[in-house]
């Protein structure tokens, strides 16, 4: 997500003035950089100044340092940046942070996402506020500026805006009143204080100030920090004191942009649970209806619609196919999964009653665009279901639904595939709605199952040491994955991770398949996946994979199962089970899939494989 860096140094007067603020700033922007981004920007405040000094630009950063360069900022007290992953508006210079507000007194920057942002909007524009921006920063700007106007002080302002956010936030502040202050807050989002000397810190983590100091403070949630040159004052909400914990930095800088993970892989698949759940932000009105605003496409459109065919490749593909059991489920709708540069060299029958859905991380899979554009040209309507704002694909397709795993750096995909399912989720959902083919109450029940998944997700990963052992003693050349229904997508899916990560060969089968030929491959020894339904859904399906499972067995196979908590049927004929807790059948993929991406990211780096860069691959297939 978005990096957040926040400086404070001596603000006495005038002669307390320097480069100092920017140049930490820029630094520490330039140390998330690592994070993903597509605008920066940066404000700084002086003692006696009548507005915040500002400069912002799409882009690299380098798009920034050269404007600063052309139009220098003048020497300050304190300093705030930002790198910009765009969510609400395209990564434009007018959407980049910060926003100023209170007649260019105050600047704000955001990480995050505010769900009430338009009833805010609405508002403050009753109330005369004029906003410059597509943002939902731009609100809390307007906002805080409004609290400060009332409070006069920039740090209850801050706990009063706070109050009136829903959604996910870290936000910071200075205003031309308080020119050696910094203030924050945050609700889900993280925010951490580094501590000077004479100085203080900012930073959405510790690679943003970890080159001036490893004295840090975590703060805890919904609390606002207000820090000066000498002085950090941490509140809740409500204005109460908070004593923080110290810590001391124990990573070097190159770790600390991986938040002290090993590798990019390990920090995303850590960061599943928030993919997930900031993906389902802001996706339904205050009575519970899912509104998929950005969709723009037109709900009588979606009523006539009789086929659905997702296009996609690799890991988005399997997303694609875990989509069909459930948008077929819910909707009644035939949907067929292809890859995208099959569909682009076939006939596809498609008509203006098709709704084509690409998926897609990046937005710029060269195979994928010219699916989009094959489809188009068949009259058939596009939407997109993509990560990466502004990327070619949303801007070609006829509608977009935005995943917010936030930028995902390894070449192997993890919180973004999850990500891609719950967007695929909710798609399904919103057809139904629209078509009436479940009923208002049926829908919220499966959002309430939806929104338990992130806790789910964290239960898995918290319980990721087995997996990982085992991984470790992993010497075979060669695993099988099975799977049925909705866990034949994720045996596709762990096949591709190991694959692409370790460089085994690694194929994933129907377990139905079984009998038809791959069993032949199953000798004494063999390493077996098998993702076990959950003995609470479809009828049989568990039985008949437990009946596979003593199949390959018999025949000498390694069996590793996934399956549900309590599922004891599985012990007879498991080697290894790695426990997963009970879901809802179509949602269980999000919870299935993360041991096997443990166990590819864990053997792989076993193995001393460069595991967020593998050979030969790119993180963007940008050719054909
Ligand atoms: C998945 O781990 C791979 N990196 C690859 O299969 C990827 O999913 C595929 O190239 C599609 O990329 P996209 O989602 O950016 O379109």
């Amino acid at each position: 997500m978005c990096g957040i860096v926040g400086y404070a140094g001596p603000a006495g007067s005038a002669a307390d003035t320097s480069q100092r603020p920017l140049d930490v700033v820029i630094e520490g922007l330039r140390r998330l950089e690592y994070r993903g981004y597509d605008s920066a920007g940066v404000a700084v405040v002086a003692p006696d100044t009548a507005q915040v000094s500002s400069r912002k630009k799409a882009g690299k950063l380098v798009n920034l340092t050269d404007t600063l360069a052309a139009e220098p900022l003048p020497n300050a007290t304190a300093a705030i940046g930002h790198t910009r992953w765009a969510t609400h508006g395209g990564p434009t210079d007018r959407n980049a942070h910060p926003h100023l507000a209170d007649g260019g007194k105050l600047a704000v920057i955001h990480n995050g996402i505010i769900e009430n942002f338009a009833q805010l909007r609405e508002e403050l524009i009753a109330e005369g506020s004029r906003f410059l921006s597509e943002t939902d920063t731009e609100v809390a700007a307007h906002l805080l500026a409004r609290e400060y106007r009332l409070a006069g002080d920039l740090s209850a302002a801050m706990r009063a805006t706070a109050k009136q956010l829903d959604g996910a936030f870290t936000l910071l502040a200075v205003h031309t009143d308080a020119p050696g202050t910094v203030v924050g807050a945050r609700h889900d989002s993280p925010l951490v204080v580094g501590l000077g000397e004479d100085e203080n810190f900012l930073g959405s983590d510790v690679a943003a100030f970890v080159s001036s100091t490893r004295e840090a403070l975590e703060l805890g949630q919904d609390q606002v920090v207000t820090i000066t040159a000498d002085d950090v004052t941490i509140t809740d909400f409500d204005g109460n004191p908070v004593e923080p914990s110290p810590y001391t930095v124990d990573w070097d800088a190159s770790a600390a942009e991986k938040g002290g993970y090993r590798t990019f892989m390990d920090k995303e698949i850590a960061d599943e649970p928030q993919a997930v759940a900031q993906t389902l932000l802001g996706r339904t009105d205050r009575a519970g209806h899912l509104q998929l605003d950005e969709l723009r496409i037109d709900e009588a459109l979606l009523r006539t619609i009789d086929k659905i065919v997702v296009i996609a490749c690799g890991t988005a593909a399997y997303a694609g196919h875990v989509a069909k059991y459930a948008i077929e489920h819910w909707c009644r709708v035939p949907v067929e999964v292809e890859l995208a540069h099959e569909f682009r060299y076939r006939d596809p029958v498609v008509s203006e009653k098709t709704l084509v859905v690409a998926i897609s991380q990046s937005g710029e899979t060269m195979d994928t665009l010219m699916a989009v554009r094959h489809a188009q040209e068949q009259g058939a309507k596009v939407l997109a279901i993509v990560n990466t704002h502004g990327s070619t694909i949303p801007r070609e397709a006829d509608a977009v639904l935005y995943t917010h795993a936030g930028p995902e750096i390894a070449v192997a995909s993890t919180k973004a595939f999850l990500a891609q399912l719950t967007a695929a989720y909710l798609l399904g959902l919103y057809l139904a709605q629209v078509r009436g083919t479940k009923f208002p109450d049926e829908i919220a029940a499966v959002l309430a199952d939806l929104r338990e998944m992130p806790a789910k997700i964290q239960a898995v990963i918290d319980s990721g040491d087995r997996v990982r052992m085992i991984a470790r003693w992993m010497d075979s050349r060669s695993v099988l994955f099975l799977g049925r229904h909705v866990g034949f997508p994720v045996a596709l899916e762990g096949a591709l991770k190991l694959k692409e990560l370790a460089y085994i060969h690694a194929e994933g089968f129907a377990a139905g398949e079984l009998k038809h030929g791959p069993i032949a491959l199953v000798e004494p020894g063999q390493p077996v996946f098998v993702i076990v339904p959950s003995p609470r859904g479809r009828d049989s399906l568990h039985a008949k994979v437990i009946s596979n499972i003593q199949e390959i067995r018999a025949r000498g196979a390694r069996t590793l199962v996934i399956a549900e908590e309590g599922d004891e049927a599985v012990l007879p004929y498991a080697d290894e089970v790695f426990w997963v807790p009970q879901s809802p059948t179509l949602l269980s993929p999000l919870v299935t899939v993360v041991p096997l991406q443990i166990f590819a990211c864990e053997l792989a780096t076993a193995r001393g494989l460069d595991v967020d860069q593998p050979r030969n691959l790119a993180k963007s297939v940008t050719v054909e």
